[in-house]
């Protein structure tokens, strides 16, 4: 079974004169425990993407299978728990809740998964906040937390429910050279020691290493060309 298979999916924005063909005809296939990056040029549908196959928006048309489960006819209401339960977001604008602490950011996704803020919980939070080295940082709200720690605690509360599917938009746009590459770090080794799958879309080609295979989207496109880069791998992951 694959953690996600897009097939033929097509999202089209707007009609008449305003219509964006944003995805046009898209299927690909994510193998558990596979780290496929996503590079395109802005405005190429990474985004659109990541957002049909997460349900936070429903097709034209094709079909989303996650987990063996096809979303593509669920409405809001089935969307929205199978989200909350097996689908973990690392998206751009980071949403962070700015009057909960970090901790408390991670613990309110266990809270909308319908689970007890208990003992279990607090100690996978704080786990979590130990692994992204922001353990001294969990009782501080996000405007006192640098753009780098923000990223990570949203990586923290995507893992929160062990989602066996991870989508991440451009989680390197807003950062330094540096800082990216040891926020890729940390989410990989999330990714890696939890056997989950993960898309990670960028144009950032400064962290290609840590994909597993990369296939290219022009103009809403795929291209069939996709390269095994775990060969070309320097750090042997
Ligand atoms: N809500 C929307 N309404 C209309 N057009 C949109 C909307 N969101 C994105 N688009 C258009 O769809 C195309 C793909 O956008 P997007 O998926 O955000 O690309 P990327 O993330 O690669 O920059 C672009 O032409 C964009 O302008
Ligand atoms: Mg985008």
């Amino acid at each position: 079974m694959s953690a996600l298979d897009l097939k033929d999916v097509r999202k089209v924005y707007g009609d008449g004169d305003q219509k964006v063909v944003a995805l046009d005809n898209v299927s690909l296939s994510v193998a558990d425990n596979e780290m496929l990056f996503i590079m395109g040029p802005s405005g190429s549908g990474k985004t659109t993407l990541l957002t049909v196959a997460g349900g936070l928006l429903q097709a034209t048309s094709g079909s989303v299978v996650v987990g063996g489960t096809d979303i593509s006819g669920f409405d809001g209401r089935e969307l929205a728990a199978f989200r909350r339960d097996r689908i973990g977001f690392v998206f751009q604008a980071v949403n962070l809740v700015p009057f909960l602490t970090a901790r408390e950011n991670l613990l309110l996704v266990r809270q909308f998964g319908g689970g007890k803020i208990d003992t279990d919980a607090r100690d996978r939070a704080d786990s979590l906040l130990t692994d992204l080295g922001l353990a001294d940082r969990a009782g501080n709200l996000p405007s006192q937390l640098s753009g780098g720690q923000q990223q990570r605690v949203a990586i923290g509360r995507a893992l929160m429910n062990e989602p066996p599917l991870v989508l991440v938009d451009e989680p390197t746009s807003s950062l330094d050279s540096e800082l990216g590459q040891q926020v890729m770090e940390l989410l990989t080794k999330e990714i890696k020691s939890r056997g989950l799958a993960a898309v990670v879309v960028t144009h950032d080609d400064r962290i290609l290493d840590f994909a597993d295979r990369i296939v290219q989207i022009v103009d809403g496109k795929l291209t069939s060309d996709s390269s095994d880069n775990s060969s070309a791998s320097p750090s042997g992951r």
